[in-house]
């Protein structure tokens, strides 16, 4: 991971946390209606971040839907909570998903927004499995991702890494060198 989320100085994580609203913006617009909530869902937000996105989905979950915040960043998590912490129906999850035990079948919606390009090459697909077991039958994970080389991930890769564990997609929204996708099982 090029950028230090783990451990981030306190200017980085101010940073983000202004940066991440606005360049964010536009196509969190796009993804929320994708989602198409009706409130009594069980939603993964995988990498978190500073929790600017899941503070919009939080507002969608008003009817005995559940939210789950996971991150590899205690000091991003923190502030997740502290965003959230009005709302009971919040898990926050710090660490690495290989190593939680996250029943199989648990969330009808994954997103995952600006993480794939910050994982090792090597790394991906094992953890893509483990994040896609978690996922219910008819359930669906929607990605956002830098595309452009080299800091991101180029768009037929990421298709290739969800194809090659069993999940086909497409693109909902593009603009620039950043794409929206939706992925479900084959
Ligand atoms: C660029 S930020 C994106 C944050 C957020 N999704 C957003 O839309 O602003 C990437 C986040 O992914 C987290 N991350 C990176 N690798 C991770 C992993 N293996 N497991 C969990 N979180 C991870 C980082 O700690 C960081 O908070």
């Amino acid at each position: 991971m090029p950028f230090n989320f783990k451990n981030p100085s306190k200017l980085f994580a101010w940073f983000y946390s202004l940066f991440c609203p606005i360049y964010g913006r536009n196509f969190y617009k796009e993804l929320l209606p994708a989602l198409k909530l009706n409130g009594g869902e069980s939603v993964l937000d995988f990498g978190s971040g500073t929790g600017v996105l899941a503070k919009k989905i939080i507002k969608e979950l008003s009817n005995g839907g559940t939210l789950t915040c996971i991150d590899l960043s205690e000091a991003f998590l923190n502030k997740v909570r502290k965003k959230l912490r009005k709302n009971t129906n919040v898990n926050y999850l710090l660490g690495n998903i290989q190593e939680m035990d996250i029943p199989s079948n648990t969330f009808d919606k994954i997103v995952i927004t600006w993480v794939i390009h910050h994982i090792a090459d090597d790394v991906r697909p094992g953890l893509l499995q483990s994040i896609v077991n978690t996922l219910k039958p008819n359930g669906k994970i929607y990605v956002i991702e830098f595309l452009a080389l080299p800091h991101g991930i180029p768009e037929m890769k990421l298709i290739e890494l969800f194809n090659e564990i069993g999940l086909s997609g497409r693109e909902e929204y593009r603009k620039k060198n950043t794409g929206l996708f939706e992925f479900k099982r084959n």
